[in-house]
């Protein structure tokens, strides 16, 4: 079996999407907001029993493979690799020569964590570390499952490690591993004597490092307590949360993430037995990091340290959260302490920190009274400055009343005049971020008749003993729209070529007919179609049985073969004025014939209903 054929056969395309988007059981099937385009309604149709998607309102449709490539925008190559450690399936090691760009990042990554881990656990000059990383109580089994690593004190060990394996120093430099010395233009290793925390993306790949001082150093480092990973093709910071492909299945299980700052909370946390715990690395939560989250639930907890800089992370994370229509809560871990002090010291009052989590609003309401005295009147001016907008700002009118009313008993200030001053106080979301325009995807309207059309082929490919009768009934051309056109053509010769009908035998043999494996634009627009014809009849025809199906398939026969007629009598019609005009009595004569043959037919169909 090829490897991607064995991926397919070991995962379940809604598991994989699953992870992406949150998807509602319909039938057989499974329906979602479509990912790739802007939509109200679901028309995102995944179905299990096929492992196929389709979408109804922009026509994107593939197996899981096409799904992760589209989403991560991926090569095929890079989505296997992806893909296989979910499966299980282990690959062979692609040689550095040929391997993708980004694969080739990977491979380097992760030789990287893999000597950064071996050097931790093993080397005397990572003792130092080793005992901090004891002091600090994480476990044995923690630091494998972490995969913790230690730099060693060199300025050219990984460099060279990693020359010796294949690798262009460029290569090794785009990882981030290695950097250019401004004086002689040599390169050098980035992390030296330092704690290492492998950083992995959703799925477990390690994309970057966050490499903690070693302890001994922490009073004269110049660098900073922690130095990261740069920018690079697999790495975006504002992309990736420290510990989420750990803690994703938790998050969903749970209904809740939370998000701590430092990379020690995170894995402080988990080893606690707290798995639904996410790093920030430190910084504001953006939008894509909330995005990711949203795949997994709508609730998340922040639990940002408490000082100025925490605060301000947690009010930009709150805003963004807000836009993003996600339910948010502040965790406030007592005595301004970090989780990760807090957990080992009692994990009780982490448990409660938690659970008396205050809901954002509740967050800016105390935050903004704790400081002012409502018998001034410039402190109640300044509290309403900076809550009405917070108040405009949110989407449940139930939610914007009761915060009202709080806000108006707070300051007593009638609600009326509160309620006018809102419409003019402009939402504090839309002012900070606006409008993000949106990639803009045409929606083709489809024309009625090439949905009947769509409905018809559909039903054959389903109930293929009617394929004989459909093929004598039905002309090619009495088949609206190019591609059904051509599908229903190739369906035909596929019938009047095969002993038995079947839908993964009518692929294969799609694939082949432009003798490049499928790989022709016209032969993609085919197989896509069948695709998507496979999912409409699940969608539209899924309590239908083999006699519904027959009268089903009559009766939109005849509604083609009927507007086939009546378009053609439309064109004899402009025809026959045009001969008129020019006094061509004969040709209309002959045009007049033929209006009445193509209306003659229509009687007879409409006699055969
Ligand atoms: P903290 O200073 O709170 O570190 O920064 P910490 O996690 O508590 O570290 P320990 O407990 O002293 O080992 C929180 C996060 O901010 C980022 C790191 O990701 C860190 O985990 N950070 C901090 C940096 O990127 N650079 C720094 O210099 C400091
Ligand atoms: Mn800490």
């Amino acid at each position: 079996m090829q490897p991607s054929e064995e991926i397919k056969s070991r995962l379940d395309i809604v598991d994989v999407i699953r992870e992406y988007i949150q998807l509602q059981a319909a039938g057989v099937n499974f329906r979602a907001k479509c990912p790739f385009h802007r939509e109200k309604t679901p028309s995102f149709v995944v179905s299990p029993e096929k492992q196929i998607y389709h979408c109804f309102g922009c026509g994107e449709g593939g197996d899981l493979f096409s799904f992760v490539m589209k989403m991560e925008g991926i090569e095929f190559v890079e989505a296997l690799r992806l893909l296989a450690p979910k499966a299980g399936v282990a690959l062979k090691k692609q040689n550095p020569e040929a391997a993708s760009k980004r694969n080739k990042i990977l491979d380097i990554l992760e030789l990287s964590r893999r000597y950064y881990h071996k050097i931790f656990l093993e080397e005397a000059s990572a003792r130092n570390a080793r005992e901090y990383i004891k002091k600090r109580e994480l476990s044995a089994d923690t630091i494998e499952e972490w995969q913790i690593g230690y730099s060693p004190d060199s300025w050219d060990t990984v460099g060279k490690l990693l020359r010796a394996k294949g690798y262009k120093e460029n290569e090794i430099f785009v990882a981030g591993l290695i950097v250019k010395s401004n004086k002689n233009n040599r390169f050098y290793d980035r992390f030296r004597s330092r704690i290492m925390f492998p950083i992995n993306d959703i799925n477990g790949n390690t994309v970057a490092f966050s490499a903690r001082v070693s302890p001994e150093k922490e009073a004269t480092e110049q660098m900073g307590k922690y130095i990261n990973s740069p920018q690079t093709p697999v790495y975006d910071k504002s992309k990736i949360l420290f510990g989420l492909d750990k803690a994703k299945l938790e998050i969903k299980k749970e209904d809740l993430a939370i998000v701590v700052e430092g990379q020690m909370d995170a894995i402080s946390a988990h080893q606690a037995g707290f798995k639904n715990v996410v790093a920030s690395s430190g910084t504001a939560l953006t939008t894509e990091q909330i995005q990711l989250l949203k795949r997994f639930s709508n609730n998340i907890a922040l639990a940002f340290d408490m000082d100025a800089a925490g605060e301000m992370a947690t009010e930009r994370g709150i805003r963004e959260a807000m836009r993003l229509e996600m339910n948010i809560k502040i965790i406030e871990v007592p005595n301004g302490k970090d989780p990760d002090d807090c957990i080992r010291e009692n994990p009780n009052d982490w448990v409660l920190a938690v659970k008396n989590a205050k809901s954002m609003m509740e967050y800016y309401f105390a935050k903004t009274f704790a400081g002012l005295d409502m018998l001034k009147l410039d402190d109640k001016r300044g509290a309403a400055k900076i809550l009405l907008p917070i108040i405009a700002g949110l989407k449940n009118v139930v939610e914007k009343d009761h915060w009202l009313k709080e806000l108006s008993n707070r300051i007593d200030v009638g609600e009326p005049l509160l309620r006018e001053s809102i419409t003019t106080a402009k939402p504090r979301v839309e002012r900070t971020y606006g409008q993000k325009k949106e990639a803009k995807i045409k929606i083709q309207k489809q024309a009625r008749e090439e949905k009947i059309s769509e409905y018809f082929l559909a039903l054959l490919l389903k109930f293929n003993s009617y394929l004989g009768y459909a093929i004598n009934y039905l002309q090619v051309e009495q088949i609206f729209g190019q591609n059904n056109q051509e599908f229903y053509k190739n369906l035909i010769i596929y019938y009047n070529n095969s002993v038995n009908i079947n839908l993964d035998d009518y692929k294969e043999w799609l694939k082949n007919i432009d003798n490049n494996n499928g790989t022709n634009t016209k032969t993609i627009n085919q197989l896509k179609l069948l695709n998507k014809l496979v999912i409409l009849v699940d969608e539209e025809f899924s309590d239908i049985d083999e006699v519904g199906a027959k009268s089903e398939i009559i009766s939109l026969a005849l509604a083609l073969k009927k507007q086939y007629y009546l378009e053609k009598m439309k064109g004899v019609e402009k025809l026959i004025i045009e001969a008129e005009k020019q006094g061509d009595e004969n040709k209309v004569r002959i045009l007049m014939e033929d209006f009445k043959s193509f209306s003659e037919e229509v009687k007879e169909l409409k006699n055969s209903i």
